[in-house]
């Protein structure tokens, strides 16, 4: 008898799992170390363990990345706890939108980074910093997470339409921003502190979508009228709750940059090398100075996404739906990409070490067609104008502080926040 041949089913290589039933503790525990030491333990950049109860495959390392930033590859629709999600980018957001959908949305995003926006942010932040200079002329001792705050939120609003009305406002908003970037990685009350004080941001944002739509003047070039104005995919302008989202996922994440400005001062206290050569204000210096700084230091410690259609990768299956954290902290250090990557250096840069997969504290691969931050660009020019400042404008002492930091806290930041004294000008 003859037999019918059956198609070959294709053997699919297991992934790795972690110890244990459920690590959702031992992610608390460990944070930014989480995937790393269950990467180290098993000798492999791909596990699999349970998180919340849930199934999740953990990644690191450049061949991961390339493989998770595929366009079209993993949505951030449930991938990313909405805990978190309502305090980062939040429902019906860019980063939540896939297909067609997102890529208008993320148009609108990239039009509100193009180089003239920028430079006009990067001009305002400059002039924030020299006002509040002087101002630091008068005090005994400044906080630098905090001056940095006050600093970018005054100017991120100023530039995008909605400037502050008086100190209170500005005083108020960038708690408000704080907060939200401090509690987004929190379970319990630091999430809740966020929570509660998104509402009224929400609410203010919301106040001035409508007010512009109903004639309040407004440049037509700005930021803000950019957003209220936008037609989206479906030929409709977005809700005023949709509108306002946005205009805070473009205000928030610049005051986030504070976060970056403190790691970029600790490294100029503790390598004060480079202060004449960032003083100088050659930009190949200040570039690869800060790009070691977002390569080395902990922020974003993962992203997640959700497979949207099944594939294989490296023999392994990844079935529809399947939950894949992509490890940030992890990757921007591996050994495979960068050398003695525990170490802070930033002559790595000198020959643009970077390539979109192997640096991705701000996502990475395709700005347009995939998720990769818009503000990318912006955040490394920003950082850039200000550690010149810091270390051409002013001169400061920098006292007995508690300078560590714990990367059980996410995010985390020097636990002092980077205290400074004898403010003086520098020349
Ligand atoms: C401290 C600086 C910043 C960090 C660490 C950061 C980090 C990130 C990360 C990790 C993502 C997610 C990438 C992914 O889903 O794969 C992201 C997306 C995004 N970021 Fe940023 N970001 C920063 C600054 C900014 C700035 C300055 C803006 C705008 C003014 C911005 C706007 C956005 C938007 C709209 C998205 C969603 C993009 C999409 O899904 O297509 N971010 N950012």
């Amino acid at each position: 008898m003859h037999e019918l041949s059956q198609p070959a089913l294709p053997v699919h290589r297991a992934i790795p799992q972690a110890e244990g039933f459920d690590n959702t503790y031992a992610l608390l525990n460990e944070g930014y170390r989480f995937i790393g030491n269950r990467c180290d333990a098993l000798g492999s950049d791909i596990f699999s363990t349970r998180l919340m109860l849930k199934r999740v495959v953990c990644i690191r390392g450049e061949p991961a990345s390339r493989m998770f930033y595929q366009p079209g590859r993993f949505t951030r629709k449930g991938a990313i706890p909405p805990t978190a999600l309502s305090l980062l980018q939040d429902k019906g957001s860019t980063q939540v939108l896939d297909g067609e959908a997102h890529r208008v949305r993320k148009a609108l995003m990239m039009q509100l980074q193009s180089p003239e926006q920028r430079a006009r942010l990067v001009a305002l932040v400059e002039s924030e910093w020299l006002a509040q200079f002087r101002r630091w002329t008068r005090l005994r001792q400044v906080v630098l997470i905090q001056e940095a705050q006050a600093v970018l939120c005054r100017a991120a609003c100023a530039w995008a339409g909605v400037p502050l009305a008086n100190i209170e406002e500005a005083v108020l908003r960038t708690a408000e921003f704080s907060a939200m970037i401090d509690g987004a990685g929190a379970v319990g009350p630091r999430n809740w502190m966020g929570q509660a004080l998104r509402r009224h941001t929400k609410q203010w944002a919301c106040d001035h979508i409508k007010a512009i739509r109903m004639g309040a003047p407004v440049d037509p070039d700005s930021p803000v009228a950019a957003i209220a104005f936008h037609v989206d995919a479906d030929g409709e302008v977005l809700s005023t709750e949709q509108a306002a989202i946005e205009l805070l996922n473009i205000l928030r994440p610049v005051v986030a940059v504070g976060r970056y400005i403190v790691f970029g001062a600790l490294a100029l206290h503790q390598y004060p090398e480079w202060r004449t050569r960032l003083a100088s204000g050659d930009d190949a210096t200040l570039h690869t100075f800060v790009q070691e700084v977002r390569r080395f230091y902990p922020f974003f410690p993962a992203i997640g996404g959700r497979v949207l259609e099944a594939f294989d990768w490296e023999g392994m299956h990844f079935a529809k739906n399947d939950w894949v954290l992509l490890d940030i902290y992890g990757t921007n250090r591996h050994p495979s990409s960068w050398s003695d990557g525990e170490v802070f250096r930033p002559e790595r840069f000198d020959s643009r070490a970077e390539n979109g997969y192997n640096l991705v504290a701000q996502g990475g691969g395709d700005f347009a067609s995939g998720h990769r931050c818009p503000g990318e660009m912006v955040t490394v020019e920003i950082t850039k104008a200000t550690l010149r400042l810091l270390a051409a404008e002013v001169a400061y002492e920098v006292p007995p502080q508690d300078l560590g930091i714990n990367l059980e806290r996410m995010p985390t930041l020097p636990a002092s926040g980077f205290m400074m004294e004898a403010l003086r000008p520098a020349r």
